[in-house]
C-alpha cells in the first residue's frame, strides 16, 4: 500500500500540510509507505496546453521537479493532496500541479491510471462558515471521479487562520486518523474486486 501526498501551502507549518501529515503518520503505523512533495520547494511549470500527451505521447513532454511527483501518483494506492484556500480557490501551487494531471487523460478523456485508487482533499480556510467554499471540493471530486479514483474523502479545516493551529482542532486530528484507517484497509471492492 503506498501512499502519495501532494501539500500545496507556501507556509512553514500550515494546517493543510500538518492534517495530511497526520494522515501519513498514522498510515505508516498501520502498515503504508508514504512519501510527500511539498510543491513549493519544487521548480515547475503549469500545463503549457501542448497538446503532446493527447498526440504522440502517454505523458506529460515537460521534464521537471513535477515529473517525479506525476509518476508516483500512478504507482500509489491513494493520494492525500492539501491546500489552502486563497481566494475561495486551491493555492496557485496546488492548481500548476493538477492542470499538469491534464496528462492523465487520454486522447478520448478516459483515465490513464489505474482505476480504484483512493484520494484525499484537504483545504484550510480561515472563514469559520464551511458553507463558503463547499463548491471548489465538489469539483475537484468530478475530475478525480473522472481519473478513477473509487474511494474520495475531503477534510476542511475552517479558521482558525494562524499557522500550527492544528492542536486546536482534535476533531480534525480524529476525522485524519480515520481517513488514515479507511486508506489502508478498503473494502473488497474498492480493492479490486470484479463482481
Ligand atoms: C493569499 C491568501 C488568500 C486567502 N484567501 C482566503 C479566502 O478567500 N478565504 C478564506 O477563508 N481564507 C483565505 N485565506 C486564509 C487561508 O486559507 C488560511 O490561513 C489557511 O489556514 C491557510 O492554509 P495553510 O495553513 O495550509 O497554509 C487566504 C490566505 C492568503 C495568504
Amino acid at each position: 500500500m503506498k501512499i502519495v501526498a501532494i501539500l500545496g501551502s507556501p507556509r512553514p507549518k500550515s494546517n493543510s500540510a500538518a492534517l495530511a501529515g497526520r494522515i501519513l503518520e498514522r498510515a505508516s503505523e498501520l502498515g503504508a509507505e508514504t512519501q510527500e512533495f511539498v510543491l513549493n520547494k519544487l521548480a515547475f511549470k503549469g500545463c503549457q496546453a501542448c497538446e503532446a500527451c493527447k498526440t504522440k505521447l502517454d505523458h506529460c513532454v515537460l521534464k521537471d521537479d513535477l515529473t517525479p511527483v506525476l509518476e508516483a501518483i500512478k504507482e500509489a494506492d491513494a493520494v492525500v493532496m492539501a491546500t489552502p484556500n486563497y481566494f475561495g480557490e486551491v493555492s496557485g501551487q496546488f492548481k500548476c500541479f493538477f492542470d499538469r494531471t491534464y496528462s492523465f487523460l487520454n486522447p478520448n478523456f478516459t483515465s490513464r491510471l489505474a482505476p480504484g485508487k483512493s484520494s484525499v482533499l484537504i483545504m484550510a480556510q480561515g472563514q469559520p462558515n464551511l458553507n463558503l467554499y463547499a463548491d471548489v471540493y465538489a469539483r475537484y471530486e468530478m475530475w478525480l471521479k473522472r481519473y478513477g479514483f473509487a474511494n474520495n474523502h475531503s477534510l476542511r479545516m475552517n479558521g482558525p487562520r494562524p499557522a500550527d493551529s492544528v492542536s486546536q482542532r482534535p476533531d480534525l486530528i480524529t476525522q485524519a486518523e480515520e481517513i488514515a484507517r479507511n486508506l489502508t484497509s478498503p473494502s473488497p471492492k474498492q480493492a479490486g474486486d470484479t463482481w
